[in-house]
């Protein structure tokens, strides 16, 4: 198939636009040509690079026809942020694709009803991001009903990979906390530490999309989660960590107003933004219907990442 991948080289891309192409794929990957890939590949050289900035094609009308234009039969697009840019890409590709996959998050969720959440769970988003991601999903699923528009909209969980931090278990992306569980040092956990965080390795989520492309019948006009098998508590997550640094955990549970106070402003942002979700998403839909099998665990993945910060020096 000739599949282009929008955004091909960011966290998801360094994984997946190689492996499409690996799996005999004719891959063009879209991007100002800005960002490097996380991965080496020698597949990188065979893979045509388009260079276009989307902002600057959308402000001019011209991105759905150059996006058009490429003639692929699926298209990936991991660079989606506002529904304006779903509706202009939907409109262009219409009967001229195969299948859309629109990367979605699991944030489109918002703080649900129950867990674990499931994807046809009534959405509950808050926040600028999550609210955005949510109406993305329900136009390009509405259009799917509508029209026939073929478009699958699958939700990572929170990207972990080698190569960048994950989120750690105070809820954000600060490295000192894996530092100090390395020592055996204290930690500091809002309120009792039974708040959740769902991972996934981007391995798991470019695996997810080639899952969803070989599956298309199944997947079109479905959504689905794309996590690992199970979320870990901010507490489990600490303490399994100390476990693997063979160190004893040393605790401080905090509540919210009190944990805030010593951290920066940015990182109590993210931890709230975490913790206010605290997703819980199912793969059954996925597992059922792609045949979605992650092979890492959340803990799995972040150890991967972590080892990787060591051996970087970012620890
Ligand atoms: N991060 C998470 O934990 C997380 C969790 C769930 C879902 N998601 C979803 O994952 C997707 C993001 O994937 P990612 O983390 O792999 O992305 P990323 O690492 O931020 O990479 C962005 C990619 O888009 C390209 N790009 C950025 N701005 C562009 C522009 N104006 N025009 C053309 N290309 C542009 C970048 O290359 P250049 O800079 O060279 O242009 C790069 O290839 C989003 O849809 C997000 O909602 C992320």
């Amino acid at each position: 198939m000739r599949i282009a991948v929008i955004g091909g080289t960011g966290h998801i891309g360094s994984w997946l636009t190689p492996m499409l192409f690996e799996e005999g794929h004719d891959v063009v990957c879209v991007s100002r040509g800005i960002k490097a890939p996380y991965r080496a590949s020698p597949a990188w050289k065979a893979i045509t690079h388009l260079h276009l900035d989307r902002a600057e094609e959308e402000a001019a009308g011209s991105f759905g026809v150059r996006i058009a234009q490429i003639e692929a039969e699926a298209v990936i697009d991991l660079t989606c942020y506002r529904p304006e840019s779903a509706e202009h890409l939907e409109l262009a590709l219409r009967r001229r694709v195969q299948h859309l996959l629109h990367c979605g998050t699991i944030w489109v969720h918002g703080h649900g009803v129950s867990r674990p959440l499931t994807e046809n769970a009534p959405r509950k988003p808050f926040g600028d991001y999550g609210v955005r991601k949510a109406a993305i999903e329900t136009y390009l699923l509405d259009a799917a009903v509508r029209t026939g528009f073929p478009v699958t909209v699958l939700h990572p969980g929170h990207l972990v990979g080698p190569g960048w931090a994950p989120i750690n278990p105070a809820g954000n992306f600060n490295v000192r906390i894996f530092a100090a569980l390395s020592r055996g040092e204290e930690i500091r956990i809002p309120h009792f530490g039974m708040e959740t965080v769902h991972h996934v390795h981007v391995e798991d989520v470019a695996r997810g999309f080639v899952s969803a492309l070989a599956h298309r019948d199944a997947a079109v006009g479905q959504s689905f989660h794309i996590v690992s098998a199970a979320a870990l508590t901010l507490r489990g997550y600490a303490e399994s960590m100390a476990d693997w640094f063979g160190k004893p955990v040393r605790l401080r549970l905090l509540p919210w107003e009190e944990w805030k106070r010593d951290e920066t402003e940015k990182d109590a942002a993210v931890t709230e933004d975490h913790i206010k979700h605290s997703p819980q998403c199912s793969i059954r839909k996925a597992h059922s219907m792609l045949g979605y099998e992650p092979r890492y665990t959340s803990l799995e993945a972040i150890q991967e990442s972590v080892t990787w910060l060591m051996r970087n020096g970012a620890l």
